[in-house]
């Protein structure tokens, strides 16, 4: 029997916006999700406006989420949406994510999933009573060759993991792009529309969800420096932590995260590389069909998406052969399909992500607390032993 085809509802996405496009491609990649409801922009005429130009039926391109969402429940439950994509800024996640949820509608939101962690526990006890299904679009955990390194490091072909480097290096915010009016970066830039971090929440918690993924080790201590570089900017445009994971097998993995807007150079170069007692494993979301993996005394093996030796986690999620490549969009694509495997079985809850492999509400909230634990660290005072201190102790004695 056919797939059930889905209709997707989204909020945000409107003319001029970046992500909403990549989700309704991706939703749709793979035929089985249709566009069929929107209140795709800030204001009602542009909304309005916005869902004309994509071909929106008039009784369903939405001024407001909440006439979206009163207009959806006064449908018959088969006719009405089926999820809503939330790809607004963040700001305004956590109030459209809980009306949806709470009515008992599936959600997708994009990172990070809301702006405080106060927020982001009352969105896990939402999904907890009403067991809908709530995923959280950490876009590099649908990569088939992360899927591969997640593959290989939980069946301990590393050994124990000892170390994890992830950046994602940007230079787009080298320069106070924020004052000439470009969209992306105003709010960005605006603590009450982006939340408490800068670079660290808007890519360092993609760098956080990649290395937790791939590892299964989530970070238990961070040592953080954060900076905004740019004069007169209000959050952070340049992160660098020190990571300490939670202990496995009698070892605590140590880690370097680094997330900069200002590294003039770089594009999107999220980079992982991951080492264990007996190999290693590292990746480019820029060169995202490869990956190198070494064993302890071997020469380097490149593994290519697309191959019948990979494992059944990345071979699952590749459509097409080796040598032409797949990846942003397909990854996004991967989520919906994971998303909305658990929508068609009726397996919402907290329980969803794990048991279709896609990030989930536990995940996003996590991603939240990781920002704000972020900020604390690097607003805090004894962390660092001074070099300067140190010698001057030298020449005291
Ligand atoms: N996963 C990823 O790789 C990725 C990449 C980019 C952005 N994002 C996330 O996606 C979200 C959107 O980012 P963007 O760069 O596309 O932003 P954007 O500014 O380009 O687009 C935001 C859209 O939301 C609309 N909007 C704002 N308030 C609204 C409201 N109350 N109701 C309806 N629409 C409203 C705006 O009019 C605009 O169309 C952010 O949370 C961001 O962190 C994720």
């Amino acid at each position: 029997m056919a797939e059930r085809v889905l209709k997707m509802g989204m909020v945000g996405g409107g003319r001029g916006a970046f992500i909403g496009a990549v989700h309704r491609t991706a939703a749709m990649l793979d035929g089985g999700v249709i566009f069929a409801a929107g209140c795709l922009s800030s204001t009602p005429e542009r909304a309005i406006a916005s869902g004309e130009e994509l071909g929106l039926a008039r009784s369903r391109n939405y001024p407001t989420w909440r006439a979206m969402l009163e207009g959806e429940l006064s449908l018959p439950r088969e006719d009405r949406i089926d999820f809503v994509s939330i790809v607004t800024p963040n700001h305004v996640h956590y109030e459209v994510a809980r009306a949806f949820a709470e009515a008992g509608i599936a959600v997708v939101c994009d990172k990070p999933m809301t702006t405080t962690s106060a927020e982001a526990e009352s969105l896990v006890e939402v999904v907890r009573r009403s067991g809908v299904v709530f995923g959280v679009t950490y876009n590099y955990s649908g990569y088939p060759l992360v899927k591969q390194m997640r593959e290989m490091v939980g069946a301990g072909e590393l050994g124990t993991i000892r170390k994890v480097v992830v950046e994602y290096n940007q230079g787009w915010l080298a320069g106070k792009l924020e004052g000439t009016g470009q969209k992306q970066a105003a709010w960005r830039t605006d603590p009450a529309q982006s939340g408490a971090g800068g670079a660290i929440g808007d890519i360092g918690s993609h760098a956080e969800n990649l290395a937790t993924y791939v590892t299964g080790l989530p970070i238990e201590a961070i040592c953080a420096d954060l900076t905004s570089f740019v004069p007169g900017r209000r959050l952070d445009d340049d992160a660098n932590l020190l990571l300490r994971f939670e202990e496995r097998g009698g070892v605590q993995a140590r880690g370097v995260l680094i997330a900069s807007q200002v590294e003039i150079g770089h594009e999107n170069d999220l980079r992982i590389r991951v080492y264990g007692e007996r190999g290693s494993l590292r990746w480019s979301q820029e060169d995202p069909n490869y990956l190198v993996y070494c064993a302890d005394g071997q020469p380097e093996r490149i593994y290519r998406r697309g191959n019948g030796y990979l494992g059944a986690s990345a071979v699952s999620v590749t459509r097409l052969p080796p040598g032409h490549p797949e990846a942003f969009f397909e990854a996004f694509a991967n989520i919906y399909n994971a998303v909305g495997r658990a929508i068609r079985e009726h397996a919402g809850g907290l329980e969803a992500p794990a048991m279709f492999d896609f990030p989930g509400v536990e995940e996003g909230a996590r991603g939240v607390r990781f920002i704000e634990q972020t900020v604390e660290s690097a607003r805090g005072t004894l962390k660092w032993t001074s070099m300067a201190a140190a010698s001057r102790g030298d020449d005291r004695r």
